[in-house]
């Protein structure tokens, strides 16, 4: 099999051909759809995204010159369709059913359902144990996508089950639902599967709502129903949505695995995303059983990435599942295990002030103690004064409150008509409720701030606790209450004065053990040795989060070189913008701030500084910056591996030439490209000048300032 052309190859092909322009499109789609499998599915990326969308743009500019190349699975159909009016009911060819909800959350559950199967199918006591695929329950809303000869011709919501409405052309914006299937496909497949939103993705849809001061969504399942019946596909796309397979509808030319837990392999085979966390249990307990799955799912749920609210048990064999039949719109075969929910009614008790690491005043609902996600709560976040209102929280209110994940709990709304006769509302003090020091809201901003700084205990006590996490320096046991001791005591101001503590002193605190004493010294000795993107994030430099410290640490090599860093070369590290590179540098013009690095740094806080090495820091990459075009063929490199050089060097291949084109790199019998360089004045090297310009430590050629 020949490798797809990445470099416009289509120039080299003899004009009899046929149609190169076709094969060109034909390849690109299929690079792409390889591409956007890795990227959403695999979630391990194969190419930059810059990468991706040139090809993309390229395969819109065919596209739009031959109409007649436009295919319906075409990645550029991802793109957005028209505003509707309504949607077009869609009758479905297999009815779409639901499933029966064991509400028993224990363990009997389990045992419950498998008794049943067994009493079902006649089986004795001396019978084997069933098998059962057991999956995830996703917390999103049901979709019906047809693919006919491996093309996705519709995606229709489940309705009333007989019949939904056509949604496709907000589900051909979900990166993660393949527009074409891969390998041998079925003449027609219906995948049915669940679209939700990842708990991120909606934290971070919610933070950009709350920060232009919009509606806020309730929770994932209600944002992803309200992305996938957006009629407006230009919104459905600016809410991400995923998608996890879990069984079929109608089926035509395909022999269908015979058991449900090879079917989803195959269509993962197929390029559809299907949930890794499942498994097929013997029977309902033992080890590898029902039960065990349910507790394993259980323990792991907070730290998945998305809601679930059950387990799913399914009679693995399809014959049995054919002899069990259904009950109703049920089937017999099928039960849902559920786990304790993640909302809860309950009343608020008061309205409480809690100042956060940034001087961010947070009011935050005092509860009756309610059970929700697994834990009983007694407070939740209601943000900000804003969305308070909005959500006209008042004391004594009944609320919904919401908890998932590590997200903290939050009250997501008032059940209306619940509020007892008359209660004032809610008002921002003007005074820290910690410090005294002035509260403000700067203009455009949301958030109310109290201005004392590191005067404020809370906000002291917020730096210690983010410094000492464990994605920071990790201080193992220097929690909440410590902390609290620490800073009310007056034994800890700042951040090298934990490094001042003895055994003594600590010794000397309120439940503070001897042994306890010990522990945390050598947990203080321990941190010392760190590394600069966790001493960095540690820091707490408002906006300086992990990611962009790693990015920092990359890019200077050492502490010294950013403190002194000047705007305009924070902003030339990855992903660092204005507001980022304005608050670090804001940051390290504090006279006490870089005293506090001092500080720690002679306190024996040390961290392996790296020179920025030729392959860790990009700028000084020989080719950074620098976009090539290759053409023609090499003498020695293919055009892979002559990419995959260029690439190493900090540089970019493009497909076409243009102004901005830095260099064109041409081979035997380099077509058009190599004229476009003549005539824009592109500089033109072959094999060997691309030797000499990725062995230089730095441009060996005179640079080339793009035209534009
Ligand atoms: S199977 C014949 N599997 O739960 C069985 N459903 O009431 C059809 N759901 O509407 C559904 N995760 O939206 C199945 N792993 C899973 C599921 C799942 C979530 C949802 C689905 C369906 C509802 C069942």
């Amino acid at each position: 099999m020949s490798q797809p052309d990445l470099f416009g190859g289509s120039e080299l092909a003899p004009a009899s051909a046929p149609s190169p322009e076709a094969e060109r499109a034909a390849a690109l789609r299929e690079l792409l759809h390889a591409h956007a499998h890795r990227y959403y599915v695999l979630d391990d990326p194969s190419i930059p995204d810059a990468e991706y969308d040139k090809l993309f743009a390229e395969l819109q500019a065919l596209e739009a010159a031959h109409p007649e190349l436009l295919t319906p699975d075409s990645p550029t159909q991802r793109v957005l369709g028209k505003v509707l009016d309504g949607f077009t009911p869609v009758r479905h060819a297999v009815p779409m059913l639901s499933i029966r909800t064991e509400t028993d959350t224990e363990a009997s559950g389990a045992e419950a359902f498998d008794a049943r199967i067994r009493r079902e199918l006649c089986l004795t006591e001396t019978d084997p144990p069933v098998a059962y695929a057991a999956e995830l329950k996703f917390d999103g809303l049901a979709i019906n996508l047809r693919y006919e000869h491996g093309v996705l011709v519709t995606a229709a919501t489940r309705g009333d089950g007989e019949q939904g409405e056509d949604v496709t052309q907000n589900i051909r914006t979900v990166g993660q639902i393949p527009l074409k299937l891969q390998g041998a496909v079925p003449e027609v497949l219906e995948v049915r599967g669940e679209v939700y939103m990842r708990r991120d993705d909606f934290e971070a849809l919610n933070e950009r709502q709350r920060e232009k001061g919009e509606k806020t969504f309730v929770n994932p399942r209600n944002a992803a129903a309200g992305a996938v019946r957006q009629l407006d596909p230009a919104i459905a796309a600016q809410r991400p949505l995923s998608f996890f397979a879990y069984g079929l509808g109608e089926v035509q030319g395909w022999e269908v695995p015979a058991t449900h837990s090879a079917m989803l392999d195959a269509l993962q085979a197929m390029g559809m995303p299907v949930c890794e966390h499942r498994t097929v249990a013997l029977g309902a307990t033992g080890p590898d059983g029902l039960v065990a799955f349910h507790q394993r799912m259980g323990a792991l749920r907070d730290s998945l990435p998305f809601d679930i609210d059950g387990i799913v048990y399914k009679v693995d064999s399809r014959a049995l599942q054919e002899r069990l039949g259904f009950v109703s719109r049920e089937p017999r075969w099928a039960v849902a295990h559920k786990y304790p929910a993640q909302e809860q009614l309950t009343q608020v008790d008061g309205i409480d002030i809690q100042v956060g690491r940034t001087g961010k005043l947070t009011p935050v609902a005092r509860l009756k103690p309610v059970f929700v996600g697994g834990v009983t709560v007694t407070n939740a976040t209601l943000h900000n004064l804003f969305e308070l209102r909005r959500k006209r929280v008042r004391v004594g209110d009944t609320v919904i409150v919401r908890r998932a994940g590590d997200v903290i709990p939050e009250v997501v709304g008032v059940v209306a008509g619940e509020r007892p006769a008359y209660v004032p509302n809610f008002r921002m003090p003007v005074h820290c409720p910690v410090c005294g020091s002035t509260v403000v809201r700067e203009r455009g901003e949301v958030d109310h701030r109290c201005t004392g700084g590191l005067f404020c205990a809370a906000q002291r006590k917020q730096a210690l606790l983010h410094f000492a996490q464990r994605r920071a320096v990790e201080i193992e046991g220097l929690g909440d209450k410590l902390v609290d001791q620490l800073v009310d005591g007056g034994l800890v101001r700042t951040l090298p004065d934990l490094y001042k503590l003895g055994v003594m002193k600590l010794a000397a605190l309120d439940r503070m053990a001897d042994k306890s004493a010990q522990n945390i010294v050598a947990a203080l000795e321990k941190s010392k040795q760190t590394t600069l993107p966790r001493f960095l994030f540690g820091l707490g430099i408002r906006h300086v989060g992990e990611a962009t410290a790693k990015d920092l640490a990359r890019h200077f090599g050492q502490i010294d070189r950013i403190m002194d860093a000047p705007e305009e070369q924070l902003l030339a590290v990855r992903d660092v913008g204005p507001v980022v590179a304005r608050s670090i540098r804001t940051f390290f013009d504090q006279p006490h701030n870089r005293e506090v690095v001092e500080q720690l740094r002679a306190a024996g806080v040390t961290w392996t500084e790296h020179e920025p090495s030729a392959a860790a820091d990009a700028a000084s990459l020989p080719l950074f910056g620098k976009t090539l075009v290759l053409t023609g063929t090499l003498p020695t490199l293919s055009r892979e591996e002559a990419k995959a050089l260029i690439e190493e060097a900090g540089g970019k291949v493009a497909g076409s030439v243009s102004k901005k084109t830095h260099y064109v790199v041409a081979g035997e019998e380099a077509g058009s490209k190599l004229e476009k360089a003549q005539t824009l004045g592109v500089p033109i090297l072959d094999e060997a000048g691309l030797q000499a310009l990725l062995a230089s430590p730095s441009p060996a050629l005179p640079e080339v300032p793009p035209q534009d």
